[in-house]
């Protein structure tokens, strides 16, 4: 048989990936947590921090979850004083790139007051989340010097009037 043309290379699409839900992250999610938290960071956190952190009442900790409960992903938000602080997120390192983090920041930022200011830390040299943060209309509002244990700098990051927080914007350096 001779060669019968290009189409003899064409793949099948690959079948769309299970609808994704939101919900509370548990206890009983820590260690599927704590594997994508050592898959997601240098420094991850330990099970005391997340245990510390989800057992605050102005905490909100979402799951993104896929098929039968399947937990790939989970965002943690805590409130201190006026601010909402986003203090950790991560996507399984197979999920990513699929709007998996929009999503849970999304289900978070519904869950809070609208005009409420929130914040972040994050490296520099996180494009990724950098850009990410972008997309929800976070800004660059200065640096913290020596903040991470390696001795890199954080990028501060605001969505909202810092001010609305009580954080004066003179005090906000290095736009
Ligand atoms: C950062 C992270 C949470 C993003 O999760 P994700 O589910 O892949 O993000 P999304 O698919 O929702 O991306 C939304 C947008 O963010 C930006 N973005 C996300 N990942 C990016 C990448 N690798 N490069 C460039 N832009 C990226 C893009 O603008 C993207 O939109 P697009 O895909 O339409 O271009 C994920 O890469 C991760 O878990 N990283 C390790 C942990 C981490 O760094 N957490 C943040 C700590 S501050």
């Amino acid at each position: 048989m001779h060669n019968s043309g290009l189409n003899e290379t064409v793949e099948r699409p690959a079948p769309d990936p299970p609808a994704l839900g939101l919900r509370q992250l548990t206890y009983a999610d820590l260690p599927v947590v704590i594997s994508i938290e050592r898959r997601s960071f240098t420094t991850p956190w330990s099970p005391g921090m997340f245990v510390l952190e989800m057992s605050k009442s102005s905490t909100i900790s979402l799951a993104a979850v896929q098929g039968d409960d399947r937990l790939i992903a989970y965002a943690v938000f805590s409130r201190y004083d006026a601010a909402w602080h986003m203090m950790n997120v991560a996507v399984a390192p197979e999920h990513r790139r699929r709007g998996v983090a929009s999503a849970l920041i999304n289900g978070a930022l519904e869950r809070i007051e609208p005009d409420a200011p929130v914040t972040l830390e994050v490296r520099p040299s996180n494009k990724s989340a950098i850009s990410l943060y972008g997309t929800f209309g976070f800004r660059s509002f200065g640096y913290r010097k020596g903040y991470y244990a390696n001795g890199e700098d954080a990028m501060i990051m605001w969505r909202g009037d810092p001010a609305l927080a009580g954080v004066p914007a003179e005090s906000l350096s290095g736009n």
